[in-house]
């Protein structure tokens, strides 16, 4: 110890340093000496601290908690985590999407609401959204999506025109559009607003029965937004706000949670359902599947190292858990490949070492070596062998998340059925959900938005894809704009 009891400063050996302050030279005045490996450990250590921001939802802060099922959906469902009474430890982290990682945390944006449960059965994540739906539904488009609404090519600046060029040629994004430019489309904090899974999942019982599955998780501190003023003021006064929020509300004990509910559709029902269930721009209308139950969600404890727990979390949605499996959903099928292809190249093969990656269940795999390997492997290094390896289970856990399938390979969108179209919801959104002065606030919104730079040929583009989704609001929209710009 210090005079002063606090520990020797010491370099990343552990061998003890003689000064935190001066650098090693040739008298007072004279040049610092190549052999200064401690000054050399601390440059180096500092010139490689940042790792690359995720490409979408940099922005973000997150929390540990735990999930505790306080129903019975047994019969839905064999995944351990789900089962009665089950408490699970988790990790959450939020996020906006489109932003860097120092953007304001109040822009207009879908916010992420990732969750990993470290389950018995190994890790389960849940990667979902603040919104019940998404822009498109097929992940070819997921890229270009991302493009049009980060920053362009030449000036490197966000651009509202690439935006609604992108939306108003891709009218599936309708349903989510009038969503994020309504109310909720800025939370007042994370702590305000829903998850939802978005995606219909598969969950399977002990009996082998399917179901399919949406998540939603319900804020138990009650849904709160902030107008477009008051969040435009807060990103230049404190960016942070959400990030903020969420750490101070744990470390004064006020800890937030989530009720989870499900929709559940009997397996067989998908085939007649009016809607493709698996379309990621629609919702299952409550009225058809109404939410059921689960159990209860809360954070109770801070991250001590944002980077460590934070930054370096790893959410996949290929980690699924026995009892819990995807859909026929296109976009599903292509985040169970990008995330963990993401994680290779941000992170490094070896990411699920990482503590706040591993899982709390014992880890049996025959995967070796690589970069910034840790835990050890021993023989035999592959299967099947003789030699008392682990061996795969097929019995105990059989793959039984599947659905039929058959045809001809195409490129092609989505066979529609009787109430497919890309609008209907979106005008029920605004129709039956939103009162008159929320109907207001969503025509203010675009009409802010789209005279901030949209110009022809978007515009007229714009004009029409409101008037495709309610007649009215589109005149509206139109009208506001076009006094804005003097046309
Ligand atoms: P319901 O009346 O049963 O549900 C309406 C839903 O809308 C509620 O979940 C409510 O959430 C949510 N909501 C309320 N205000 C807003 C807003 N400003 N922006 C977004 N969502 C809001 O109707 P349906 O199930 O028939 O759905 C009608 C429309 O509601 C859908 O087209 C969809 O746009 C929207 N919606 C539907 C959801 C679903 O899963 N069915 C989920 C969320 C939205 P809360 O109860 O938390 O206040
Ligand atoms: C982050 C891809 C759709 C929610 C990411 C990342 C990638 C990605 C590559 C960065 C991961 C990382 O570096 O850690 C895709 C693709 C999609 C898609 C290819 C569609 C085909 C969606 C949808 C949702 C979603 C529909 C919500 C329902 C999130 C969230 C994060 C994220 C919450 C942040 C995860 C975290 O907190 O670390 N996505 N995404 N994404 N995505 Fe997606």
């Amino acid at each position: 110890m210090t005079q002063d009891n606090r520990k020797p400063t010491t370099t990343d050996a552990g061998i003890p340093v003689a000064s935190d302050e001066h650098s090693l030279s040739v008298g007072p005045d004279g040049p610092i000496v190549m052999h200064d490996h401690y000054l050399i450990e601390q440059m180096a250590n500092f010139n490689r601290e940042r790792i690359p921001e995720r490409q979408p939802h940099a922005k973000g802060s997150g929390a540990f908690g735990h999930f505790e099922v306080t129903e019975d959906v047994s019969k839905y469902t064999k995944a351990a985590v789900f089962q009665p009474g089950t408490k699970t430890d988790v990790l959450i982290r939020f996020s906006t999407v489109a932003g860097e990682r120092g953007s304001p945390d109040t822009w207009r944006d879908p916010r992420g609401f990732s969750i990993k449960f470290y389950t018995s059965e190994g890790n389960y994540d849940m990667v979902g959204n603040n919104t019940p739906v998404f822009f498109i539904r097929d992940p070819m488009k997921f890229q270009h999506f991302i493009r049009s609404q980060k920053r362009r090519a030449d000036n490197n600046l966000r651009d509202h025109d690439m935006q609604w060029d992108f939306w108003t040629l891709s009218p599936e994004s309708a349903h989510q559009v009038t969503w994020l430019m309504g109310d909720r489309g800025i939370p007042k904090t994370w702590r305000h607003m829903n998850g939802y899974s978005s995606h219909t999942y598969m969950w399977a019982n002990a009996q082998g029965e399917k179901f399919w599955v949406k998540y939603h998780f319900k804020t138990d501190q009650g849904i709160e937004c902030l107008t477009q003023e008051e969040a435009d003021r807060l990103a230049g006064e404190n960016s942070d706000y959400h990030m903020g929020d969420l750490y101070n509300a744990i470390q004064r004990g006020d800890y937030p949670s989530w009720t989870l509910y499900m929709q559940v559709m009997p397996f067989a029902d998908a085939d007649t359902y009016r809607l493709n269930p698996f379309d990621l721009t629609k919702v299952w209308p409550h009225d058809d599947y109404p939410l059921i139950k689960v159990g209860k969600l809360q954070l109770n404890r801070n991250p001590t190292d944002n980077h460590a727990e934070i930054e370096q979390a790893a959410f996949e949605p290929n980690n699924l858990v026995p009892g819990i499996g995807i859909s026929p959903d296109k976009m599903l099928i292509g985040r169970v490949f990008s995330y963990a292809d993401a994680h290779r190249a941000r992170l490094g093969v070896n990411y699920k070492q990482i503590p706040v990656n591993a899982p709390k269940a014992p880890v049996h795999s025959y995967s070796k070596d690589g970069a910034m390997r840790i835990d050890k492997v021993s023989d035999p290094v592959y299967a099947p062998n003789s030699k008392g390896g682990p061996a795969a289970d097929g019995e105990r856990y059989p793959t039984d998340s599947t659905w039929e399938a058959n045809g001809q390979m195409v490129r092609a969108p989505y066979a529609l059925r009787k109430d497919d179209n890309d609008y209907g919801q979106a005008n029920d959104l605004i129709n039956k959900v939103m009162d008159d002065a929320a109907r207001d606030r969503l025509v203010n919104n675009v009409v802010g938005h789209v005279s901030g730079g949209v110009e022809e040929p978007v515009l007229s583009r714009v004009f029409e894809y409101w008037k495709n989704i309610d007649a009215e609001i589109g005149r509206r929209i139109e009208e506001g704009v076009k006094a804005n710009k003097g046309l």
